[in-house]
This record gives C-alpha cells, sequence and structure tokens, in this order.
C-alpha cells in the first residue's frame, strides 16, 4: 500500500462513517479502474485513502471524493493509495527456482538466440522481477538470453521500482549472503538493489485490465501474476484470466500464488513441474515442458485444490551458482516459512507473541515481522500482534501499512468490536500521531496528539503537541 497521511482525531470526530465513506459509488470507481473488489472487509484501507489524499489536497474527505468521483481530479494518485503493495524479494520461489533452473535452459536449448520472455504484472516495487534478475545472475543466464518485464498499475510503485532501494522487510525472506551480494546498505534502514541489474528489467505502469495488452504488443513465455487476483471479484478474475491467457505463448506458463490456485480454470489447466504448481494455456504439450519432456522433472497435471492447500515445497537442485559451487549456493536452501504448517494456539501462540516482542526490542525486524505474522495468521484479529506487526512496520519505513493497522485498530476499539487495553490504544494514537507528523501531516497528527494528552497528559510524543488553535478539531 502507499504513502500518506490520515485521518481527524479520534472516531467519534470523524467526518464520515466507514461505511458512508466506501459507499457504491466509490466501490464502483475503483472496481471499473483496477478490478479491485471493496467488500465490508477490505474497505478500511480505502477510508484512510481518502482521508489521506483530502489532506494532500487540502479538501474534507466528502468534498475531495465528490471532485475524484466527478473527474475533476486525476485518478492515479488515489489507485496508487488504494493498492496494496505488500511484496518482498523470492516471495514465489519455488516457481522462480523451476523458472531459472528448468523452463529457461529448456526454452533457450529449444529455440537458440532467442530470448525468453517473462512478464511479472502485478510486480509492486520489483521485488518479483529483480529477484528473477538476480536467479538469473546466480545460475549464470546473461542478460541477453532473458527479456524481464515488470508492470503494476500503482505509478508510485513503478517509480519506486526503478530506484531499487528496499526497506529491510522487502529483504525479510532472502538469504543474508544473498542480500549481501546483491544489496548495499543505503544508511541504517534502507537497501540498494546492484545498480547494474537496475535495468535487466523493462518497468512499466501497467493495468492487468485496460491496458496491458495494448501496451505490451508482445507474448510472453512466463508470466507471474501473483496476488491480485485475489483482489478482484468472480466476473473480473475470468476477464483477467482472458488476457493473461492472450499474453502468453501458447506454451507459456501461468504463475499465481497458491492462495489464487481455485480459480476458475477457463482456458487453463493446472500443472505441477518439479515441485511446483502453474497453469498452461489448455492447447499446451501435456507431458512437460518441451517436446521431448522433462529432463529429469515431475510434469503431471495438478489435482483441483482449495485456496487453503499449502505450496509444494520441494525445492529442485540448483545450478551452480557465480560465487560459489552448489553445496555452498545460498539460494539452494528454502528460506523460512512465513507461519507453521500447525495454527498456533494457546501457549504456543503467546509465546510466539513474546518472541516477536523480544525481537522487536532488539531491533531485530525481519524475524519480529516473522513471528507477528505467525500469531495473525492462527488469529488474525489479535490486537497485541496487530499493534507490534504496525510498529515493525513504522520502524523500517511501510509508513501507510502501519498507519493502516493503527487506524483499524483504533477504529475496531471505537466500533466496540475489539477489546485494546488502554496502554495500547494509547500506542496506537502515538503511532498514527508520529507516522502523520512524519508525514507532513501536521494537522491530522495534532488531532491524534491531543487524543494522547487527555488518556495520558505527560506521554513523551506530546513533545509534538503544538498549543491549541481556533479552527483546529476538538479532541
Ligand atoms: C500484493 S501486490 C503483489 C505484488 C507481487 N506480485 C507479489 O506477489 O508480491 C498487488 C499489486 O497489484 C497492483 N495492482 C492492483 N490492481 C492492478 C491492476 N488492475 N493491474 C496491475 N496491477 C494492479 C497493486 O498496485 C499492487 O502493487
Amino acid at each position: 500500500m502507499n504513502r500518506g497521511p490520515t485521518s481527524p482525531p479520534a472516531a467519534e470526530a470523524r467526518p464520515e462513517s466507514p461505511a458512508g465513506c466506501v459507499a457504491e459509488p466509490l466501490r464502483d470507481w475503483i472496481r471499473t479502474r483496477t478490478g479491485i473488489s471493496i467488500t465490508d472487509q477490505n474497505q478500511a484501507p480505502v477510508e484512510l485513502a481518502v482521508r489521506l489524499e483530502a489532506e494532500r489536497h487540502g479538501l474534507d474527505p466528502a468534498r475531495y471524493l465528490q471532485r475524484l468521483l466527478s473527474g475533476g481530479l486525476p485518478p492515479q494518485a488515489f489507485i496508487d493509495a488504494v493498492a496494496t503493495n505488500e511484496s518482498y524479494f523470492f516471495r514465489a520461489l519455488e516457481q522462480m527456482r523451476v523458472v531459472v533452473t528448468r523452463l529457461i535452459p529448456e526454452r533457450l536449448a529449444r529455440r537458440p538466440g532467442q530470448p525468453v520472455r517473462i512478464l511479472s504484472l502485478p510486480c509492486a516495487r520489483g521485488e518479483e522481477p529483480f529477484s528473477l534478475a538476480i536467479l538469473c545472475e546466480e545460475h549464470r543466464i546473461p542478460p541477453q538470453s532473458v527479456q524481464l518485464v515488470g508492470g503494476d498499475i500503482s505509478a508510485t510503485c513503478v517509480a519506486d521500482a526503478g530506484r531499487g532501494l528496499y526497506s529491510p522487510l522487502a529483504l525479510r525472506r532472502t538469504d543474508p549472503e544473498l542480500a549481501r551480494r546483491w544489496f548495499t546498505p543505503a544508511g541504517s534502514r534502507a537497501w540498494q538493489l546492484e545498480p547494474a541489474l537496475l535495468p535487466r528489467v523493462e518497468l512499466r505502469r501497467l493495468n492487468l485490465l485496460a491496458d496491458a495488452e495494448v501496451v505490451l504488443a508482445r507474448r510472453f513465455d512466463i508470466v507471474f501474476c501473483e496476488n491480485l487476483l485475489i483482489y478482484f471479484d468472480a466476473a473480473t478474475t475470468v476477464d483477467a484470466l482472458a488476457v493473461l491467457g492472450r499474453l502468453l505463448v501458447p506454451d507459456g506458463w501461468l504463475f499465481v500464488d497458491h492462495a489464487e490456485w481455485n480459480i476458475p480454470r477457463g482456458a487453463f489447466r493446472m500443472q505441477e513441474f518439479d515441485g511446483c504448481v502453474g497453469f498452461r494455456p489448455l492447447g499446451a504439450p501435456a507431458a512437460g515442458e518441451s517436446a521431448s519432456g522433462p529432463r529429469t522433472g515431475r510434469v503431471a497435471d495438478a489435482p483441483s485444490r482449495g485456496a487453503s492447500t499449502p505450496p509444494p515445497t520441494r525445492i529442485p537442485a540448483p545450478l551452480p551458482t557465480r560465487a560459489s559451487g552448489p553445496a555452498a549456493s545460498p539460494v539452494s536452501r528454502p528460506p523460512p516459512r512465513a507461519a507453521p504448517a500447525v495454527p498456533l494456539r494457546g501457549s504456543a501462540l503467546t509465546t510466539h507473541l513474546a518472541q516477536a516482542q523480544v525481537h522487536y526490542r532488539a531491533k531485530r525486524f525481519a524475524e519480529a515481522l516473522r513471528a507477528f505474522d505467525a500469531v495473525l495468521t492462527a488469529d488474525p484479529g489479535h490486537p497485541l500482534a496487530r499493534l507490534g506487526k504496525a510498529r515493525v512496520l513504522a520502524d523500517c519505513g511501510e509508513d501507510f501499512e502501519a498507519l493502516e493497522i493503527a487506524e483499524s485498530l483504533l477504529h475496531g476499539a471505537a466500533a466496540g468490536g475489539l477489546k485494546l487495553a488502554p496502554a495500547d490504544q494509547v500506542e496506537a494514537l502515538v503511532l498514527m500521531g508520529l507516522l502523520l507528523h512524519k508525514k507532513g501531516l501536521k494537522d491530522l497528527a495534532q488531532g491524534y496528539l491531543r487524543e494522547v494528552k487527555r488518556h495520558d497528559p505527560h506521554h513523551p510524543s506530546l513533545g509534538l503537541l503544538r498549543p491549541h488553535r481556533p479552527g483546529d478539531a476538538d479532541a
């Protein structure tokens, strides 16, 4: 998700209810322009985005919405603000590994001189296509043999991708040795991708549903469309799959996240290849990647699976890396999984929460995030885990995500659906105040800080609170 400031002070002072804010015309506007389906469950980020963009334009949210929906404001900034840009390097590692160890070499052998074309759409801030670029380098695949294109509807994301500057969280599943080879620290909380890799990915602002086909005007051997269909409703998913089908060569591969495996098949068939699952156009060779069949890998039509089925975990052996032999290769080891296979319960959950807090205090942010996420996988509403995750995100510069979580906690508490201890409520208010202040949205920040003062008149964050001025909203 993206940038920006946020809301007015406390819940009771909000000018618009969440339901009113994300009313049907706005939901339609978002669906028409992005495909994203807004429901009662995922409307909180939209509500936040409205407040942020309204403040940026110096308008109250109702007036801002009226101008946005009537075409009086350019749509891109709001589209950027509502799109969830969560991603990290090597997220789809099983699929990427099969791509670099099997699909690319076999295609190059079959079609000498013809590069293998790979599309990452959506690519968020470039984490996915640059992961592929790194793996290509590690597997000594020359740049001219692979064309990598990354596209995303968010102009901000595409611009960020072009800079190659990442927060530590983007590297949370990256093997430290690999990180050391391909990133250098940039300040205390950022990592710069090796600049020589930047030109390996052609970056475009693309809407899969509207302009991707026209802009790209070429077909791809492999398309990664991970973690996008999950935001679409059934009809939009069918439209998206039709576009993806036309973007693929007849014997191409489409990869989606395992949570999206239950997509309507239509013109695709699910196929397992060397421990990884992909989708193939119906006419693609049934018995493997090449006409002569696979060299060593297992290929089979995969049974239909539900969205909750975990992905295969077997990782094919790597080719030798440029820096070391296979045995020592950092990419030969699978990354730690985000959540334990068995859902956490009772004391295991408490232990994970305590571990997460220890990691956080020791500034081991990636480990802290993993532990908070493990708790949230077991109990998605867990207030302490949500607050802890918001703190980690804020410390790693993922301001909007942090704001979003803190805001939704306060919202839940104000609506009475969530029990938040007084100290945790103050913590969430402080987070809101500090993050908004940091983003230059000082008026909005003041509202939250006044609310902090009401609960804790001596809180250290109140150094940022300015004296009450006429026209300031009451806390
Ligand atoms: C959760 S990220 C997934 C990024 C990456 N593929 C991954 O799996 O980590 C979803 C991305 O989809 C983008 N997006 C949303 N609607 C889109 C559309 N219609 N066309 C292209 N990108 C879109 C968002 O901007 C966001 O960056």
